[in-house]
């Protein structure tokens, strides 16, 4: 299987495939392997690969869209008034930054990019929908988050993949307190749209560099990787 791996629909696509090959086989017995960069790759490692090396550029797209969505704003009043800044996802207990997520247990620090692709995966539509529906928004800065929500999607489903395929019970994460307080997005004038898209854009960015984390630590480990 050798694609290039220079776009990002050929990301999403193998990732999509490797998902769908995952969903019906026995992930830990299947012999064949995926050839890329003259190396063999199961489904397992494949998907981990992916999920990482997919998160990091993620990561990096999230902050280029809150750069740009800043500089584009940067005039609108108390735009980064942090009052309007509690993250959504702020209340879960989860690894801050990549030393602890090393001395954290795979299986929780799945289970914690599985909480956070989740909290995201409504008010990520919600914020898509919602700057399309603003006048006057740059077309670039809409189709910069159209393109990461799909990127997140593809994502979002490896992880569950690999959830369901690790973790004997996904039971518990029903009751996470990240569901019930969804971020709303402000009513009222422009301003307060704009500062509500920016506080939301900016707890992305956030929890972005998370998931990037923890998937990509989990990339090393599952693929023993030395030196990350
Ligand atoms: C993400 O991947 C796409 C396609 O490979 C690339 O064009 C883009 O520059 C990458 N973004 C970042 C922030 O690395």
């Amino acid at each position: 299987m050798q694609l290039s791996l220079t776009q990002p629909s050929s990301w999403i696509l193998l990732l999509l495939l490797v998902m769908n090959l995952f969903l019906w086989k026995n992930v830990a017995s299947v012999p064949m392997c995926a050839m890329r960069n003259a190396r063999c790759f199961t489904f397992f490692e494949d998907t981990f690969e992916l999920a990482g090396s997919l998160s990091h550029n993620i990561s990096g797209e999230v902050s280029e869209l809150f750069t740009e969505f800043e500089n584009h704003y940067a005039k609108v009043p108390r735009l980064k008034d942090k009052g309007l800044m509690r993250c959504h996802t702020s209340s879960l207990s989860i690894a801050e930054n990549k030393e602890q997520a090393k001395h954290t247990h795979y299986e929780a620090l799945l289970k914690s990019g599985h909480m956070i692709l989740n909290a995201w995966e409504s008010p990520l539509e919600n914020l898509v929908r919602e700057l399309s529906a603003t006048e006057n928004v740059p077309d670039t800065i809409i189709s910069k988050a159209t393109n990461i929500k799909t990127k997140i999607n593809a994502v979002q489903k490896g992880v569950n993949s690999l959830m369901s395929s690790m973790l004997q019970n996904g039971d518990e994460e029903k009751n996470n307190p990240a569901w019930s307080r969804l971020p709303l997005l402000q009513p009222g004038n422009e301003d307060a749209r704009i500062r509500s898209f920016y506080g939301m854009i900016s707890c992305l960015d956030n929890d972005f560099k998370k998931v990037d984390i923890y998937l990509n630590v989990l990339k090393c480990y599952m693929l023993k990787i030395d030196n990350c």
